[in-house]
């Protein structure tokens, strides 16, 4: 598999940037990953990929046999082409060192290889998130790398981007110069580009957030719901619909094609954790793609991706997608705090 396309495309498109062959085969090869995992997925269990591999991982929760196998085939894929000075993951406790027998590059990519993967043994899509940050040698001129290395904020992403696995495998991605998405022909094994430029409507009328935590919201969270709920007798004078998957990648992919609001807010089950999603390799990379597409991303206080990591596995509230909707929701929170 070449990439052919994908490639062609985004060196038209980001010239200097693509330049790097660094960068250049990263992408090439994220890309590859991704469709090993959508082969793997197409068969589903007749691959015996189904079910728990009965490990808890880092977050706590048990590790499904597909979040392992994605996991080694990012890996494996990646950790030898030059590119990277070290890979993180939803799977890995610790960042991965390049081992010293493969040359090492200067970049670093985070992912969640298997996002959504309760949903892997019920036929619903799932995805893989990832994020491309550059090492800064000023800071760090060394071989090793340390965890400093990965604790950038977001908007120092060089690129951004998720594969969604479902009725058509696509992978969207942005290098800062808007959204672009690529939908895999398998015949020909080429990523086609279907979306030169995508776009969220400032506008939406349909709502994306597990309503079943809506007993332990904060109050802005639990009166903008009960907002949408009330419909065109409420505030908002327009009736709304939901939509939840539990599967953020196809709920961002629900609104980068054609608008929403998704939340999933900080919430008192655990009150000293600031919400379920992780910083580093679920939020920012989805909030560079949403804010490239003309929306917003914003943990209810702050942009996303201006948060100051301080934790690899560091978790953050989400609120995104459609740019009036989501100020809608936090012109409460200003009032509030
Ligand atoms: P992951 O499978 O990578 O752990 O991510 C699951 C996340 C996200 O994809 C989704 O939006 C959310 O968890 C669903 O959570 P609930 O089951 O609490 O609704
Ligand atoms: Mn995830
Ligand atoms: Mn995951």
């Amino acid at each position: 598999m070449n990439n052919n396309f994908l490639l062609e495309f985004l060196y038209k498109e980001y010239t200097s940037l693509m330049n790097d062959s660094q960068l250049s085969g990263l992408i090439k090869n994220i890309a590859v990953s991704c469709r090993k995992i959508s082969n793997l997925l197409d068969k589903g269990n007749l691959n015996n990929i189904f079910g728990k591999y009965n490990k808890i991982n880092v977050q706590g929760e048990m590790q499904a046999k597909l979040d392992v196998i994605a996991n080694d085939i990012i890996v494996d894929e990646n950790n030898c082409i030059g590119s990277l000075a070290g890979l993180a993951s939803e799977e890995m406790e610790d960042f991965y060192r390049i081992p010293d027998d493969y040359k090492t590059g200067d970049y670093l990519l985070l992912f969640d290889p298997l996002d959504g993967s309760s949903n892997i043994d019920v036929n619903i899509s799932v995805g893989t998130i990832f994020s491309i940050l550059r090492i800064n040698r000023k800071i760090n001129n060394n071989k090793e790398i340390i965890i400093n290395d990965f604790l950038q904020p977001g908007i120092n992403q060089i690129a951004a981007g998720y594969a969604i696995y479902g009725p058509q495998t696509s992978i969207v991605i942005s290098l800062g110069k808007g959204v672009h998405s690529f939908t895999l022909d398998k015949n020909i094994n080429e990523w086609i580009l279907d979306n030169k430029l995508m776009n969220i409507p400032n506008c939406t009328n349909e709502f994306s957030i597990n309503s079943s935590n809506s007993r332990h919201w904060d109050e802005n969270i639990y009166n903008y719901v009960q907002d949408c709920l009330i419909g065109t007798d409420g505030p908002l004078r327009k009736n709304y619909n939901m939509r939840w998957t539990g599967s953020m990648v196809a709920d961002v992919h629900r609104i980068m094609t054609r608008g929403g609001i998704f939340l999933y807010p900080w919430d008192s089950r655990n009150p000293s954790i600031p919400g379920k999603l992780r910083l580093m390799y679920e939020a920012n990379p989805m909030a560079f793609l949403v804010e490239q597409a003309g929306g917003i991303a914003s943990n209810g206080n702050k942009r996303i991706l201006e948060i100051i990591p301080e934790k690899l596995h560091q978790r953050t509230s989400v609120i995104l997608g459609s740019s009036d909707e989501v100020n809608i929701l936090l012109r409460s929170y200003i009032n509030t705090y």
